[in-house]
């Protein structure tokens, strides 16, 4: 027998009881010929005390112990002499006095201490992954992670939803990412591509009778990464059939209330609040606003207008768009501070950055001069201007202002410290449009996919102004972060194929591409519709974590490798013929 307890269960309830223990040595002290281990194992710490006293040979034995050596002790549970307790530990009431000590096995020394707080690279962090992971305040991150897919099967079994797998090696969905691909060793020359997400399946489950399906499933997506973006991933995945949106955003909003309350101790209010797209974007400039905190983008395309600044004149009679922000008691920024913005902004696209400081004994910026006072006056009111604060404005094509003003405002939050990281504020976001236009490849792309339904009122609209069709999508976010998203799907062949028409995806590239799933809908599918949620997402914002890498218990690095595996990795030659590919790297 290895244990009949647990270090960091060990509690004043056990005084007087012999224990077995078995776990790590978290540290080693030497008091006065008195040996002190901290042993550890995934429940937590305990002190066991070695004293020559008990054995003198079990004593000497303790001395050969060190960091990580993984050991097993018998001794009896006893109270720490008075002045010894330590509040931080939930065991730091007593100690085990040991009789009995077996080294189950040694270890090397150390990269880097496991310890909490310990300042440790990315890189040695993933090389040793597995001693990472044997940090108390890493593991708790997994014990979450483990909770909350809990509540979520849970909650979906409870609302009749069944837990159905699609395959990993299939063809290539249409989500907008690039494919992972994997060679057919069968099939010479061909190729499968592991699944950006069940889409094209989960909806084929639904024209195969099913009435409600979900999956807690791994998804693989070849795009550049970022703190919240990793080439594997799991997406919590529903579709329903016969359900509107409304039926949909009911449902999965009292998962997210019930999983967070379950598994996160967090209440959040319902009903989420709405908004739509269009509106998000007029006042934050992005379709996944963070909405703790206000400084919100006003519109002065008018106000530009009556102005003699060339810059924003031209800007509104090109049809673009010149708006700001109120950077609220920041007039006392210095030109070089505001140099850095500017650089900043120039960065992410802008051509500039035009700004108004509201000093107390008035006006200052290179821009008033081109400005009427009465105009002045207006601009002050619009953004609610006091002294003190300042104002930033961007000229330019819609989609540059509205992406560059939304990182400032995200910028400036921070800076401000307008951001409650305590506060979480969940919006659904919808009436996303159908289509957006891509200037260089000059054709509509879908902004969802391409199997996402127009809301009714707008099907007209796909004949004459198809940029104006709103669809029936929507997005969970929360605090600024995308969680989810899904849409109320085509059932109809007739508007799937326009669809596919607008985006210039020809009859027989539908046809080689999914055309399983036309000719599927063409046998009485029933109206359906889902969503999916980045699980990942989800847990990060839970443990309060900046990186989805740290609740993933394998991840990539930035650069989509393994540090601890070396993947990806050189293959055999045989592999390759086997597969029948040659390399050509030139
Ligand atoms: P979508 O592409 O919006 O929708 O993905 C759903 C959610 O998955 C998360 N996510 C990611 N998380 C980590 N790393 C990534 N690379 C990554 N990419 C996406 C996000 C996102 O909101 N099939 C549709 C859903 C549907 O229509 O039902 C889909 O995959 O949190
Ligand atoms: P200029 O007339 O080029 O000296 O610019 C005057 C101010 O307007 C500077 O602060 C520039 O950064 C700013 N500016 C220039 N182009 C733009 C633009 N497209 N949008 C916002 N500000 C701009």
């Amino acid at each position: 027998m290895f244990r009949d307890a647990f270090c960091g269960k060990i509690s004043k309830s056990d005084v007087g009881k012999t224990v077995t223990l078995s776990g790590w040595v978290d540290g080693r002290r030497d008091h006065g010929g008195v040996t002190f281990i901290d042993l550890r194992d995934h429940e937590g710490l305990v002190q066991v005390v070695f004293n020559p006293q008990l054995s003198e040979k079990i004593h000497q034995q303790a001395h050969g112990l060190r960091s990580e050596f993984v050991i097993k002790v018998t001794g009896l549970v006893s109270i720490r002499p008075e002045g010894t307790l330590n509040k931080d530990l939930a065991s730091g009431e007593v100690e085990v006095l040991v009789s009995d000590l077996s080294i189950l096995n040694r270890s090397k020394p150390l990269p880097f201490l496991i310890e909490d707080g310990e300042e440790i690279s990315d890189t040695l962090r993933l090389k040793y992954r597995y001693l990472d992971l044997r940090r108390p305040s890493v593991q708790k991150h997994f014990v979450l992670r483990h909770k909350l897919s809990q509540a979520v099967r849970n909650f979906l079994n409870r609302h009749n939803f069944l837990e159905i797998e699609t395959p990993y090696l299939t063809k290539s969905t249409p989500e907008g990412a690039r494919d992972f691909l994997v060679p057919s060793r069968m099939n010479q020359g061909t190729f499968y591509a592991l699944p950006q997400s069940p889409q094209l399946f989960k909806q084929i489950l639904m024209i195969s009778g099913f009435d409600r399906y979900y999956q807690i499933v791994r998804c693989f997506r070849d795009e550049d990464l970022r703190a919240d973006r990793q080439p594997e991933f799991t997406q919590i995945d529903m579709e329903l059939a016969f359900v509107d949106q409304e039926e949909i955003i009911g449902i999965m909003e009292k998962m997210i209330a019930k999983v967070f309350a379950e598994a996160g101790s967090l209440e959040l209010a319902l009903p989420i609040p709405r908004m739509s797209y269009a509106e998000a974007i007029e006042r934050f400039g992005t379709d996944r606003p963070d909405t703790r905190f206000a400084l919100e983008l006003k519109d002065v395309c008018d106000l530009a207008a009556e102005s003699d600044f060339k810059v924003f004149r031209s800007v509104v009679e090109n049809g673009g768009l010149v708006k700001g922000i109120n950077a609220k008691g920041m007039a006392s920024l210095s030109r070089k501070e505001i140099d850095t913005l500017t650089k900043e902004v120039i960065t992410r696209g802008a051509k500039g950055l035009a700004w108004i400081k509201m000093k107390p004994e008035g006006l200052e910026s290179a821009i008033t001069k081109f400005f009427k006072p009465e105009v002045l006056d207006k601009i002050s009111k619009r953004f609610e201007a006091e002294p003190g604060d300042l104002l930033l404005f961007i000229a330019d094509k819609k989609q540059v202002v509205h992406g560059v003003l939304a990182d400032l405002r995200l910028n400036l939050g921070k800076r401000l410290n307008l951001v409650d990281d305590k506060q979480f504020n969940p919006l659904w976001v919808t009436d996303f449009p159908l289509f957006e236009y891509d200037e260089t490849a000059k054709r509509y792309t879908a902004i969802h996919h391409p199997f996402t339904a127009p809301l009714d009122c707008d099907l007209p609209l796909l004949e004459t102004n198809p940029l104006k069709v709103r669809s029936k999508a929507y997005d969970l976010v929360l605090n600024g972060v995308e969680l989810g998203g899904g849409s109320i799907r085509i059932h109809e062949g007739t508007v799937q194929n326009k669809v596919f028409e607008l985006l210039g995806i020809t009859k027989e590239e539908a046809q080689s591409k999914f055309g399983f799933l036309l000719e599927a809908l063409s046998f009485g599918a029933p109206p359906h519709g889902g969503i999916a949620f980045g699980f990942d997402r989800i847990v990060a914002l839970l443990a309060g974590v900046d990186s989805i890498r740290e609740i993933i218990a394998f991840p990539k690095t930035q650069r989509g490798t393994c540090l601890m595996t070396e993947a990806p990795s050189e293959v055999d030659q045989r592999q390759l013929k086997d597969l029948h590919i040659k390399k050509d790297l030139t």
